[in-house]
């Protein structure tokens, strides 16, 4: 219930009542003068009135900025009618409040979590905050041809994926009054200690009324933005952006608002959301009444018109459906052959109706406080003339409906790809290139891809599909899409911020193996790659006295000081708040890394990817090589020095263990690997089962967010990878790797990543130095 005298409209009762009563002579902006230097034609159309309360901030009037009295009234006001701690007017609609409300939950190069059938001004909010969208796909009603909400178990699902997610968007309703369960998804967001912020573009009368949806706010959402101009009676670009929480600063927001925000914002545009406030606080129950009970009656006599259909209440409880705004009247003429672009097209040429939007099966109509019997009748008589003109039940042509494409793959995130140098080139030549450019079917605003994403096969194939239909495409520069503007793989601009969380470090250790030729790799490496690793940390070594009486851990002491040195530097490293990459070396550094990385965090997961095992202990061992041991000492099975490397004790659970690519372990090998419990996808497996399955299969048995990745680069096929000390036959592709790495980055916290056994004097044309050059540049770059 309002506590405040919801009849005052502050701001608009000054311009009308003090400023233009006293006839002020204006030496300010506009230049108009109060309608006196205007163009005459228009003058005489628009009258004298709305030009007269047409000024500029000035005290008696008080800004948008800065409010300090009318303004700040009026925006108390609407607070109080819709029950919230704080409202703001917003004078570039919605599209401007929503890139408001975005920047106040997100920084650059942080998660948020978004529908894909997100309005464009999401995207731009995303481009202007740089953040990273992570896409939520809506439900798909394929009866009626739309996207409805998200579930809440999609939102909750998604954050247990994403657990660094740093907020939620939701829109709610949809253009077509579909409301989600938001109050569920409230409840679930908060769950995380995260902010939920809601496009409610389609809502400002929600709160008014009690037979329609809940309105976000009184769900719990945090911030939501109204089209105050949509639906109730507010002119064209005003909105409202309310907050509701103590998870968001009220003034961080309002200083967002006067970054985005002209500094010349309109006084009657102002003034009419100032009084549609009041009409919707004082009279807006009865207003709704009148609108929904119009509405229900239009529904129920396009049913009965032979092919048409009109949705309904009876829609809720499918998935996505959890209630139903009746004012939105969406008509369906699929039944004539007719598609909704067909429809709009008719009702505008040949009956002077202009619906809101169509898309491929629905036109849309909003009944709001403004409509009357008339206006629907006319709409009504429209239709049963074109269902009289076209429709046949011996013919009924149903329309092939058309799939929605699946979400490209995010090659760079969209602020990337705004900065990043673009080229023109003809749309069907563009299968795999990176989307420069926005395109959408407008309306509704949907985007097909977004700029960032690759251009797939399905992409091109729905956007002809689209064209053959007359759908209007909007966003692209070439308005035909004859041609598309795209980035080229060396033109892309990676500004993504966890590159500056990265740290790498080299470790020229050759002992563990045995082998020589080892520890040039990472002078080669540097040489060859500057640009990669010309700022790797090296961890040096220096070599200790050894005790040759234990052939079975061949230079232990070298070994475990290395791995000590190297231990206490991942471990700062990740203090720091760093991402340790840290290459080798022989896989015995590995002991090094992960105790490093162990000491802070006890959950720990290992994926280790690898021809072997590494799971020897001083007694299993054929060689006494330790890089033959790192895995077996880490789970805390052998030498108690080596165990004891760092900290004391096992550094991590066998449980949380995995070794994806062996191909050749030992028998004794294999009594370790027993004991402990660790599980292990042998290459044979991943030939028979696929890489697909057998990453769904860690997925399922990984029940843990951080994993540390070990990569010996003798798990590929040493005719892909010459360069190893120790080459076993076939094993993975460099696609398996990459597939690895995506799969890994997308569902788990990478906490750090060891690429170890690269022996340049093994190597053929720097095929494998070319290799490892490819990962350290996607580990420093993760796109997933
Ligand atoms: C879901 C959604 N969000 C945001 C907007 C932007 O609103 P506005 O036109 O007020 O800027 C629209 C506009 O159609 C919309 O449909």
């Amino acid at each position: 219930m309002a506590k405040l005298d919801q009849n005052l409209t502050p701001l608009f009762t000054v311009l009308k009542d003090v400023y233009a009563k006293k006839n002020v002579t204006p030496f300010h902006v506009p230049g108009h003068k109060q309608g006196n230097g205007m163009d005459e034609e228009f003058l005489e159309f628009i009258g004298r009135n709305p030009l007269k309360i047409d000024v500029t901030i000035f005290k008696m009037v008080d800004g948008l900025h800065h409010p300090t009295s009318h303004i700040k009234k009026a925006q108390e006001l609407a607070a109080d009618a819709y029950g919230v701690n704080q409202s703001f007017f917003a004078v570039n609609g919605t599209s401007g409040a929503i890139q408001a409300m975005i920047l106040s939950v997100v920084k650059s190069g942080e998660k948020i979590l978004v529908p894909r059938n997100v309005h464009k001004s999401v995207s731009a909010g995303i481009i202007l905050s740089g953040a990273i969208p992570i896409y939520m796909n809506p439900e798909i009603d394929n009866n009626l041809g739309i996207a409805h909400g998200v579930k809440p178990h999609t939102v909750e699902k998604m954050l247990e994926q994403h657990p660094d997610v740093k907020a939620v968007l939701i829109i709610n309703p949809t253009y077509y009054g579909v409301a989600t369960d938001i109050k569920k998804i409230a409840d679930i967001v908060h769950s995380f200690d995260l902010p939920l912020i809601v496009d409610e573009a389609h809502g400002p009368h929600l709160h008014f009324h009690e037979d329609l949806p809940i309105s976000a706010v009184d769900a719990g959402a945090d911030i939501c933005c109204q089209s105050t101009h949509k639906i109730i009676g507010a002119m064209t670009q005003m909105s409202l952006l309310h907050v509701n929480s103590t998870r968001v600063n009220p003034n961080r927001i309002q200083q967002i608002l006067s970054l985005l925000h002209t500094t010349s914002p309109s006084y009657p545009l102002m003034a009419s959301l100032d009084c549609a406030r009041r009409q919707i606080a004082t009279k807006g129950r009865e207003l709704i009444s009148k609108a929904i009970e119009l509405a229900n009656f239009t529904r129920s006599e396009l049913n009965k018109i032979p092919g048409v259909y009109s949705f309904g209440e009876e829609i809720v409880g499918r998935e996505g459906v959890f209630a139903f705004d009746p004012t939105k009247l969406s008509v369906s003429v699929k039944e004539m052959g007719i598609t909704g672009f067909e429809l709009e097209r008719i009702l505008i040429e040949e009956y002077n109706i202009q619906m809101e939007l169509s898309d491929f099966y629905n036109v849309l109509g909003l009944i709001t406080l403004g409509d009357s019997k008339e206006s629907v009748t006319k709409l009504i008589d429209a239709l049963k003339d074109i269902s009289a003109r076209f429709f046949d039940t011996k013919d009924v042509k149903p329309i092939k409906s058309v799939r929605i494409p699946s979400v490209p793959e995010q090659v760079l995130i969209p602020r990337e790809a705004f900065y990043s140098d673009t080229n023109v080139i003809p749309f069907d030549e563009s299968e795999d290139k990176i989307c420069a450019e926005m395109i959408m079917a407008y309306p509704p605003g949907i985007p097909i891809i977004t700029p960032g994403e690759r251009i797939s096969k399905e992409i091109i194939d729905y956007v002809y599909e689209l064209k053959e239909t007359k759908t209007q495409l909007q966003g692209m520069d070439d308005s035909d899409l004859n041609t598309i503007k795209i980035i080229e793989e060396e033109d892309a601009m990676y500004i993504y911020t966890e590159k500056m969380k990265n740290k790498l470090f080299g470790v020229p250790l050759n002992l563990g193996a045995d082998k020589s030729g080892i520890e040039f790799g990472i002078d080669v490496l540097v040489e060859t790659y500057p640009d990669t690793f010309d700022e790797i940390e090296i961890i040096e070594v220096n070599k200790q006295r050894e005790n040759f009486n234990t052939p079975n851990l061949k230079y232990k002491n070298t070994i475990l000081h290395t791995c000590e040195k190297l231990a206490k530097a991942v471990d700062e490293a990740i203090i720091d708040g760093y991402r340790p990459i840290i290459i080798g070396g022989d896989h015995s550094i590995s002991l090094g890394s992960i105790s490093g990385v162990a000491k802070t965090n006890k959950n720990l997961g290992v994926v280790w990817i690898d021809a072997h095992a590494d799971m020897n202990t001083d007694e299993t061992t054929l060689t006494g090589n330790i890089h033959g041991m790192p895995l077996a000492l880490l789970q805390g099975a052998g030498d108690p020095d080596m165990v004891d490397c760092f900290f004391k004790g096992r550094k991590i659970n066998p449980k949380n263990v995995v070794i994806i690519g062996a191909r050749d372990i030992d028998v004794r090998e294999y009594d370790v690997i027993k004991e402990l419990g660790v599980k292990v996808i042998h290459y044979d497996d991943i030939i028979r089962k696929g890489m697909d399955n057998v990453l769904e299969e860690i997925n399922d048995y990984l029940d843990i967010e951080d994993i540390h990745i070990s990569l010996d680069i003798d798990s590929i096929n040493p005719n892909c990878a010459p360069g190893v000390s120790t080459p076993v036959k076939n094993g993975l592709d460099e696609d398996d790797v990459y597939k690895t790495f995506k799969f890994l980055f997308k569902n788990y916290f990478i906490t750090s990543v060891d690429i170890v056994e690269y022996n340049p004097t093994y190597d053929k044309n720097n095929k494998t130095a070319h290799l490892v050059k490819d990962f350290t540049d996607y580990i420093l770059n993760p796109i997933y």
